[in-house]
């Protein structure tokens, strides 16, 4: 996986330390590692999702195919998957902007776009369990475990452990998150309010 990093990051046309970068990809792994076990989801798929499907964003804004682009490169590339994760991952990065629940699909897919849409409070949306694919994702306390990640925008250890990387003064240091830590009990209310609503 450390080994990946490096040409996606090459070719990402974004800064890696912005809002859909190494810390969002590092955030989508966590939670693909809790949710693979739960769900019976490949876990190679996953955690290659996790760090490729935002890989060919243009933009940290509206980006409607950055999930097309990053399906037709996760396709070039030489990957330890079998023809069929390969195809199942580039299909989970192509809908992952898109797809919405409309019955049961794929457990691996559904897997993979939780895992993403879990960590939305970054942006300062609150995850809409209706628009959750699994049941371990709609956990209440889960979403509002990782919410509480997410929206200070909180660096996992793996990126040091696993990628030797760090970036976290970077991260503390950056206006936009410094703002949102004023807001994080206001914002953590809403998440619970919201939860509250959709019981
Ligand atoms: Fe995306
Ligand atoms: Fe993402």
């Amino acid at each position: 996986m450390k080994n990946l990093l490096r040409p996606i990051l090459e070719r990402y046309a974004l800064s890696p330390t912005g809002t859909h970068g190494l810390s969002h990809w590092a955030r989508v792994l966590e939670i693909g590692r809790i949710l693979a076990p739960l769900t019976g989801a490949n876990l190679k798929v996953v955690e290659h999702f996790a760090i490729l499907h935002d890989s060919c964003r243009q933009s940290e804004f509206f980006d409607s195919r950055h999930g097309e682009r990053s399906a037709a490169y996760v396709m070039s590339l030489k990957l330890d998957l079998t023809k069929k994760e390969h195809l199942l991952l580039a299909t989970a990065c192509k809908l992952h902007n898109h797809v919405e629940r409309s019955g049961p699909l794929d457990i691996t897919l559904e897997t993979c776009w939780d895992s993403d849409r879990l960590d939305l409070a970054r942006v300062g949306s609150i995850p809409d369990p209706e628009r959750l694919f699994t049941t371990p994702a709609r956990e209440p306390k889960f979403i509002i475990e990782r919410s509480m990640e997410a929206f200070v925008e909180n660096l996992p250890s793996l990126v040091k452990k696993e990628w030797g990387m760090n970036f976290k003064q970077e991260l503390e240091e950056k206006e936009f998150i410094r703002y949102k830590k004023m807001y994080f009990d206001d914002f953590m209310k809403r998440v619970e309010k919201s939860l509250m609503k959709c019981k």
